[in-house]
């Protein structure tokens, strides 16, 4: 790849993240630490690291962990709904984390601002056009956009419309396509279509550097696109953010907890946050005891449909490789 026929977006997602490839290692709860991270960052890529349900303090030694390993560009992924985020914000800034990428909620100006000031570029998720506007305003500075085809937490759209109906209309800030991103050609044509990078994560789940239990691995290898589902939300009154996993015995236990806390929301015993809290550690949780522990029946095996494309366990290094070998 000549510096000539590198196109404009791409240049610009290099310069943004201050790396040689554009390619994010999207976080991935247990999976993103500082092994994946550093990995990713070292082979010319942008590793982000997850903090999902850690306490502030654990964070902060992952990042620490993540410098001792690479002198690279990384960034930590925040959830927004998480009690703990004004700490998590003076932890990032503290630490002088250059990126931090606020996933799982609309985050409110003061955080934006907070981060901001202090230097930190913020990366937020844009589900539509109209929230691609109103961030841009509220000073993100990038944006992602991630498709229905990805692993975990989803939204309704697929990539390949939400690309059509935001990339061309967002030129303020670099924006970043994730979902179903797994080679070589679909990076190019994101690239050609304005993306100033992708995100990528299911493919990640199976490097080498990834810590992932074997018999996760293995359910990665064995699977296709359609074995990776997403979860239906039974009622209204308890609204849930759809996840995409291998379906298993855990899919079935997330069911009956989600029957069981819609009863108690509308007869009145519990409040709706906290059921929708319990859910999001349900999944916590469930992610844990299939990722690390290696119960990949009853754990969640979270997953995107890219999941059919994973043939290997190969390094974070080698997948990079693919993911840029079109442009
Ligand atoms: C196992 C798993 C865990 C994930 N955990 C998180 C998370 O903690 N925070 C987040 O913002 N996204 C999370 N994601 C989404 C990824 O960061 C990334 O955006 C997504 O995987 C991209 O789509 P792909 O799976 O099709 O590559 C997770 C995805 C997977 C597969």
């Amino acid at each position: 790849m000549t510096t000539a026929t590198v196109p404009e977006s791409w240049q610009r997602g290099r310069a943004f993240l201050g790396v040689r490839h554009a390619v994010m290692g999207g976080a991935m709860s247990w999976l993103s630490e500082h092994h994946l991270v550093a990995a990713i960052s070292e082979a010319g890529g942008f590793g982000v690291l997850a903090t999902g349900s850690m306490p502030v303090e654990l964070a902060r030694q992952e990042v620490r962990a993540v410098r001792a390993l690479t002198d690279k560009p990384f960034g930590i992924n925040l959830i927004v709904m998480n009690p703990a985020l004004p700490e998590f914000v003076t932890m990032v800034i503290e630490e002088k984390v250059s990126h931090c990428v606020l996933a799982g909620g609309l985050p409110g100006k003061e955080t934006i601002e907070a981060l901001r000031m202090a230097g930190v570029k913020v990366m937020l998720f844009a589900p539509s056009l109209a929230l691609a506007k109103r961030l841009v305003q509220r000073g993100a500075d990038a944006l992602i956009i991630e498709g229905h085809e990805a692993g975990g937490h989803v939204g309704p759209v697929s990539t390949l419309v939400l690309v059509q109906e935001i990339l061309p209309h967002i030129r303020e800030v670099p924006v970043f396509v994730a979902g179903g991103i797994a080679d070589g050609a679909t990076t190019a044509a994101m690239v050609a279509l304005g993306a100033a990078g992708v995100q990528v994560g299911t493919r990640f789940v199976c490097a080498t550097e990834c810590i992932a239990h074997e018999k996760f691995k293995q359910r990665f290898i064995q699977a296709q696109a359609r074995d990776a589902v997403v979860t239906v939300q039974f009622d209204p009154v308890l609204p849930v953010i759809p996840v995409r996993a291998l379906f298993n015995k855990g899919t079935e236990q997330f069911n009956r907890l989600q029957l069981q806390l819609v009863q108690e929301v509308r007869e009145g015993r519990k409040a709706r946050g906290e059921a929708q809290l319990e859910l999001e550690h349900f999944w916590a949780g469930a992610l844990r005891r299939a990722a690390i522990d290696g119960d990949v029946e009853h754990g969640s095996v979270m997953a995107g449909q890219s999941v059919g494309m994973v043939r290997s366990i190969q390094s974070a290094a080698s997948i990079i490789e693919e993911l840029i070998e079109r442009l």
